[in-house]
């Protein structure tokens, strides 16, 4: 089984895509709803509820797990890939991050490549990232694009409070002037130049992708980030296909929540009619 791993209903953005490319595959979604938001959050607490989270899924039968949160990717990936996993007790698992895929997406580097080659070197892009305050506050966007294209300039917004907002499923307006306000700011910053490409570096972003799309520039291109997290799954499982265990049959997916999970299939369902019901599970 291969799970996903979010604060809580970001990573979603993810899954359905997931689910929709691989409907032979078996996934387990996991969301923190008990402890959403998670981006303005200390480090070590966003490690240690990514450790465990990721260990409920071990737990599950996953040996695969990814995390569908740039958050949780910025600030606990590396930790728990370099330091934890190797004296887990857990061998033969594995933890993906989505930032990998998307610096790829957006540099045209594949991510082993960390120094800039041509054409790369000359790109001038404008690159911008929205996230929120932990996963702009990490820099790992930045540092990992300009190692490939140190000329291309990025220009980070934190987005305070948005991703809470859309947990709890606030109006529209609320919504959209919170978007607004970020995208003002940003382009503030960047003196009136249109980004190229804009990173909607939250896996909650894309639920109100359309508040992005009406305020920033119709020049810039959003990076589409499940799309491009999906692509880079189907290849990663061609050169490990030890994670796939093949199935004849589409099988339905699994999904967990550390929240209510009467009130979470419900909010879930705004964005998702045929969303699958979350079961309850501790951890
Ligand atoms: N959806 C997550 C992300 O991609 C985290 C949002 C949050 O919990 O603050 O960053």
């Amino acid at each position: 089984m291969i799970g996903v791993f979010d604060s809580g209903h970001g990573g979603l953005t993810v899954f359905r895509v997931l689910t929709a490319r691989f409907p032979h595959l078996p996934f387990v979604y996991l969301g923190d709803h008990a402890n959403v938001p998670y981006g303005d959050r200390a480090s070590d607490d966003i490690v240690a509820l990514t450790r465990r989270g990721v260990e409920a899924l071990f737990r599950q039968g996953c040996r695969l797990v990814l995390l569908g949160c740039n958050t949780a990717t910025c600030v606990a990936a590396r930790t728990l890939q370099k330091d934890w996993l190797p004296v887990s007790g857990w061998a033969g698992h594995n933890i993906l991050g989505i930032v990998a895929p998307t610096v790829e997406a957006a540099t045209q580097t594949p991510w082993a490549v960390t120094s800039p080659q041509y054409p790369q070197k000359y790109n001038t892009d404008l690159i911008a990232v929205f996230g929120t305050t932990r996963t702009i506050t990490s820099h790992v966007y930045p540092e990992e694009i300009r190692k490939r294209c140190p000329k291309v300039t990025v220009l980070q917004q934190a987005c305070p409070g948005l991703a809470g907002a859309i947990e709890r499923a606030e109006p529209v307006d609320v919504l959209d002037r919170l978007v607004g306000e970020s995208v003002q700011d940003l382009m503030a910053a960047a003196g009136g130049s249109p980004p190229h490409r804009a990173i909607l570096g939250c896996t909650h972003f894309p639920l109100v992708e359309g508040l992005f799309r009406a305020h920033l520039p119709a020049f810039t291109r959003i990076l589409p980030q499940p799309e491009v997290v999906a692509d880079s799954l189907e290849d990663y499982l061609a050169r490990h296909p030890n994670f796939v265990a093949g199935r004849e049959m589409p099988v339905a997916p699994i999904l967990l929540t550390t929240g209510h999970p009467e009130r979470v299939s419900a909010a879930a369902r705004v964005f998702w009619r045929e969303v699958p019901p979350f079961r309850h599970l501790a951890f």
